[in-house]
C-alpha cells in the first residue's frame, strides 16, 4: 500500500518541496508503525523542509518532528494496535523521515501514549512548541518562580512557543509581558493573558551596561542574540530565565555580572532530546492542571499540500499562532 508525505528534494534550482505517493518500504527501521492524523509546524521543520544542511543532512526528506496518531502494526510490547500516541523529537523529521506523512515507523523509546484528557487533535494544537513552552514553565517552577515575585517576559510572543508560554505563564498565575514584533498582534497577546506587550524593537540593539534598572523575576525567550542580552541586563536578584531559540542570533553577548551580582539563573531547553519521563510529565500537565482552554482557537489547520506556504511564512517570521496538519 501507497501513502502521502511531503518530500523535500535537492534540484539544480534549490531545494523544492512536493506531496508524493510514498511506499512502507521508504519508512525507516524501527518496532512501532504509526497512522499519524496529525503533526504541526514548527521552526525547525522549516529548516529541514527548506534543506538546511544543520538540521537534515540527506534528502530526499520527509520533515516533521512531531506527530500524533495510531498505532498501525506494532513489533514492541509496550504498543498495540489501536493505541492512541504521541511522537515529539528524537531524531524525527530530522535524519529519520518525519511527521508530514500519513505513515510514520519509529522506535518504542520515542512513543508516549496519549494521555486521557487529551485529544489527539489537542496534542498536535500545542506540538512540539507547545512541549518546549512547557519545558521552559518546568525550569522555572523547578527554580522556585512564583506568581507573587513579579513580572516575567516572554520574546517570539506571537510564535509557536511564545504564544503557549503567554497563555501557560498567564494560566498559572503570572504577570507575563509580551515582547513581539507584531504591533498589531497586541490585542492578540492581550487577550491571551499578557498584561502589557512591548515593542521587540527596544531590546534589539547591542548590549551597553550590564546591569540596568531590574524588571524581570524571570521570563522564556525563545528567540536569543541582542534581545536575549538585553533582557538579561534587567533582572532582579535570583530571577530565573528559560531559553530556547535563535531567531534573532546564534550569539549571546552578556557579562558576569548579573550571575554573579544578581544570582540570575539562565536555564537551555532541548525539547528534542529531553528524557521521554519529562516529556510524559509535560503532556500529563496539560491533560490536567495546565489544560489550555483555548489552545485550539490559535490553530490553523492545513492539508499535506498546505504545508508548503506555511513553511515559507514561518521562515519569514511571519508566523502567528500555530499550524497543525490534518490528515
Ligand atoms: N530548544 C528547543 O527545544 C526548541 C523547541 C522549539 C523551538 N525552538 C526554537 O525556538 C524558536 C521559536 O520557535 P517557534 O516554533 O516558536 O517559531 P515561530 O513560530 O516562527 O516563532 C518565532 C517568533 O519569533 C519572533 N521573531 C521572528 N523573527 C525574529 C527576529 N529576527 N528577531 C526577534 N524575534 C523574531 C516572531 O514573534 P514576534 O513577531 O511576536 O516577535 C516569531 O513569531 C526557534 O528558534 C526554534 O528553533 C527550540
Amino acid at each position: 500500500m501507497n501513502f502521502d508525505a511531503l518530500v523535500t528534494e535537492e534540484t539544480e534550482n534549490g531545494y523544492v518541496c512536493n506531496v508524493k505517493e510514498r511506499s512502507f518500504n521508504d519508512l525507516p527501521e524501527g518496532k512501532v508503525l504509526i497512522k499519524v492524523l496529525y503533526s504541526s509546524l514548527n521552526f525547525k521543520d522549516a529548516l529541514s523542509a527548506s534543506g538546511n544542511k544543520g538540521v537534515s543532512r540527506n534528502f530526499p526528506h520527509t520533515p516533521g518532528i512531531d506527530a500524533s496518531g495510531i498505532v498501525e502494526e506494532s513489533e514492541s510490547e509496550l504498543f498495540k494496535k489501536g493505541d492512541e500516541v504521541i511522537v515529539t523529537g528524537y531524531d524525527m523529521g530530522m535524519n529519520t523521515s518525519g511527521g508530514f506523512s500519513e505513515f510514520i515507523r519509529v522506535p518504542e523509546d520515542w512513543i508516549i501514549k496519549k494521555p486521557e484528557n487529551l485529544e489527539l487533535s489537542e496534542a498536535m494544537a500545542y506540538g512540539t512548541a507547545g512541549l518546549t513552552a512547557g519545558l521552559c514553565m518546568r525550569k522555572l517552577l523547578l527554580h522556585g518562580l512564583k506568581p507573587e515575585d513579579g513580572e516575567v517576559f516572554v520574546t517570539g510572543a506571537t510564535g509557536g512557543v511564545g504564544i503557549v508560554s503567554v497563555m501557560l505563564l498567564s494560566k498559572l498565575g503570572f504577570d507575563v509581558v509580551a515582547i513581539s514584533g507584531k504591533a498589531d498582534q497586541k490585542d492578540l497577546l492581550i487577550s491571551l493573558g499578557a498584561k502589557e506587550v512591548i515593542a521587540r524593537d527596544e531590546f534589539d540593539h547591542d548590549m551597553k551596561n550590564p546591569l540596568q534598572k531590574p524588571r524581570w523575576v524571570g521570563g522564556i525567550d525563545a528567540v536569543g542574540g541582542n534581545i536575549l542580552s538585553n533582557l538579561i541586563t534587567q533582572t532582579h536578584q535570583r530571577a530565573a530565565i528559560a531559553c530556547c531559540g535563535m531567531v534573532a542570533g546564534l550569539e549571546l553577548n552578556t557579562s558576569i555580572f548579573p550571575f554573579i551580582l544578581r544570582g540570575l539563573s539562565l536555564f537551555g531547553v532541548d525539547s528534542a532530546e529531553s528524557l521521554l519521563e519529562v516529556k510524559k510529565e509535560i503532556w500529563s500537565n496539560f491533560a490536567s492542571e495546565w489544560k489550555l482552554a483555548d489552545i485550539n482557537d490559535q490553530i490553523t489547520e492545513v492539508s499535506l499540500d498546505g504545508l508548503v506556504s506555511e513553511i515559507d511564512k514561518i521562515l519569514k517570521g511571519e508566523q502567528v499562532g500555530r499550524i497543525r496538519l490534518k490528515n
